[in-house]
This record gives structure tokens, sequence and C-alpha cells, in this order.
């Protein structure tokens, strides 16, 4: 399903977001349910739609840096760096928040993470809306992000109000998430841009231990499809590997003569913007297991290998 946008339907379905109600839209990374940051019920929405566990806090998306003043309690140097290198683009910042922002879409927290997202259809909205918008990615909760509008639909389709569709997400994994609020920075959640970018952007050194308080509602398990999950390296796997029982499946960089399979790119930038469709489409095919062969090079490993390492993680 590909459908065009029209200016129009932006501007309604910003209407949508000023009434309250909940509006599905496209990023570079996956898709946003997103609602208005600062009206509390329309976040606690967020929360009922996905099964989201109140408490884990929400990314809040603006149009421009210009409006991150808007929403922190002071915006630091480090800020304004990483803002100019990567905005619009797939990093988020948390920094300490003013009062602006409903405290439910924040876990009732004192800091706000907070983007401006690459994609054209998505900051259309927001300027149309005029506000922040604050949306967690469009799945149920614990499970893969969408990174097409029909992947929303699956999911959501008896929740959400509006679902914008702006085709395929070009990145496919979710934004990096960069704490700023303590004495080094750190990054949460490995995502789009890599630590040696932030590094190289700040130049300085990440903090490397990501302390358990400073990141909610990151769970071991999370990103998950049906299918159980074995991950095995090109190095670990053999031939046996590839002569699967009925029910199972293989996604590998290397094509293997096995049904159902999928090919993916050996670099985990190319990988990454078919892994979460594949995925699903395993779960369409009833696959009850997958054998799993990561990436092995690129600018995005880091944040694949963290998203497989979720996936075939023990389930909560
Ligand atoms: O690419 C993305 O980041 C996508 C698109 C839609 O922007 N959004 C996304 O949201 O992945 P979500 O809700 O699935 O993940 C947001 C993560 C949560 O795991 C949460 O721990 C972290 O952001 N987070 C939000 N606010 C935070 C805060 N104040 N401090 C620390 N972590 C925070
Ligand atoms: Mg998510």
């Amino acid at each position: 399903m590909t459908k065009t946008f029209s200016s129009e339907q932006i501007d309604e379905a910003a209407e949508a977001l000023r009434n309250g109600q909940l509006v599905a839209f496209p990023t570079e990374t996956v898709y946003g349910l997103g609602a208005d940051a600062t009206n509390p019920e329309a976040v606690a929405n967020i929360f009922e739609a996905k099964g989201r566990p109140v408490g884990h806090p929400l990314i809040v998306h603006i149009a421009n840096a210009e409006q991150l003043r808007l929403w922190v309690r002071e915006v630091p140097e480090s800020a304004e760096k990483l803002a100019e290198a990567f905005w619009p683009g797939p990093l988020t910042m948390v920094l300490s928040r003013n009062g602006r922002v409903a405290a439910e879409a924040v876990g009732s927290k004192p800091t706000i993470a907070i983007r401006v997202p690459d994609h054209p259809v998505a900051l259309e909205l927001l300027a149309s809306f005029d506000g922040g918008v604050a949306a967690p990615s469009a799945n149920k909760f614990g499970g893969v992000s969408p990174t097409t509008a029909a992947h929303v639909v699956d999911d959501l389709d008896d929740i959400v109000d509006v679902v914008i569709d702006g085709g395929k997400c070009g990145v496919g994994v979710e934004s990096t998430i960069v704490d700023l609020t303590g004495d080094m920075p750190v990054v949460l959640r490995p995502g789009g841009v890599s630590a040696a970018a932030i590094e190289s952007a700040l130049g300085v050194s990440l903090a490397d231990d990501v302390g358990e308080a400073r990141a909610p509602g990151m769970l071991s398990s999370h990103y998950a499809p049906n299918a159980s999950i074995e991950l095995k390296t090109l190095e670990e796997v053999t031939a046996e590997d590839f002569t699967v029982e009925p029910g199972t499946g293989v996604i590998a960089s290397v094509s293997v003569d096995v049904s159902p399979s999928w090919t993916l790119p050996v670099d985990a930038t190319a990988y990454a913007k078919n892994l979460y469709a594949v995925l699903r489409e395993a779960d369409a095919r009833g696959v009850k297991k997958l054998l799993i062969v990561p990436p092995s090079e690129g600018e995005l490993l880091e944040a694949v290998l963290d998203r497989l390492a979720k996936a075939a993680a023990p389930r909560l």
C-alpha cells in the first residue's frame, strides 16, 4: 500500500493532534504513534493503545532545533553541537526538562527525550501542528517496530485515529538516545547515529557505562517477533544449521537453500533497512524458530546487534 499524502491531509492530521487524537506518522527511523505532548489524556491513550507500562517515558518530536529551548531548562553547549551535527536526524537527546511536557509523557521524570526527525512528512506535520508530538514506535509493547504504514495498520488499526502513509522508513531502526544530563554524555540506546560520530561531533569521549537508573524502560527482551530466535555468526554456522526442520526459517547474508529464508546484506546499515519487515514476514509465514546471522560491518552495526540481541533474549 502506497498512499500519497497531501498538505491538506497533513493539516487534518495536525488538527486531530490538537483534538487529542492519536496520529501514526512516518519518520526516517520507524513509524511513530503520536499525541500532543502537552495533553495528559492524549498521552495516556498512547500507553493504553500500545499496552506500554506507564513510567516508560516517550520521545518528544519537534520541528526544528530552535524549538528545543521551549522544552528544556537550558540548552547545554553539547546539545547545540549535536543538534547542529545531526538534526534533523536519528538522534534523541535526554536533557533536564521544564514544565511544558505532560508529566505522563515522561514517566514523571525530571528529564525529557527529544529529537527532530528527518522525514518530510514528519516535519510538515510538526510544522502544521506547531507543537511537540510525544511518540513511541507505533507497535504493540515489546514487539517489532513498524517501518511501513501497513505494519502500523496490522498492529494498531482499531486504536489509532489517523495513519499517515509516508512510504518505507529509510533507516529502519530507532534513533540513538544520548543522555546529556550527567557529567559525561552516555548512549542509552544505540541507533541511527553511531557513538563514534557523536564523539567526533562533541570532541569528547562518551561514558561507556550506562547507569541502570538512567535508562528507564530499557528491557532485555524487546523488538521481538513471535518466532524464537537463535543468533549465530557466519563463522559459527555449519551446513547442518541450514538443513532446517519444518517451522524454522533463516535470515542470513548468504543465500541458503532453505524455505523460508531471507538474504540481508553484510553491511549493517543496509541490513537495518529491511530487518524489521523481514521479522514481521517471518511471523506472517508462521515461522516458529528463526536462525539469524547478524551483519558484520558498517556504521549501524552496534544498533543492529543490539536489536538482534534483544529480539533473541528470553521473553518476558
Ligand atoms: O527512532 C525513534 O526513536 C522512534 C521514532 C518514532 O522517533 N521512537 C522510539 O520510541 O523508538 P520508543 O518509545 O519505542 O523508545 C523510546 C525510548 C524508551 O525506551 C525510553 O527508555 C527512552 O526512549 N526515553 C524516553 N524518555 C527518556 C528519558 N527522559 N530518559 C531516558 N530515556 C528516555
Ligand atoms: Mg519502541
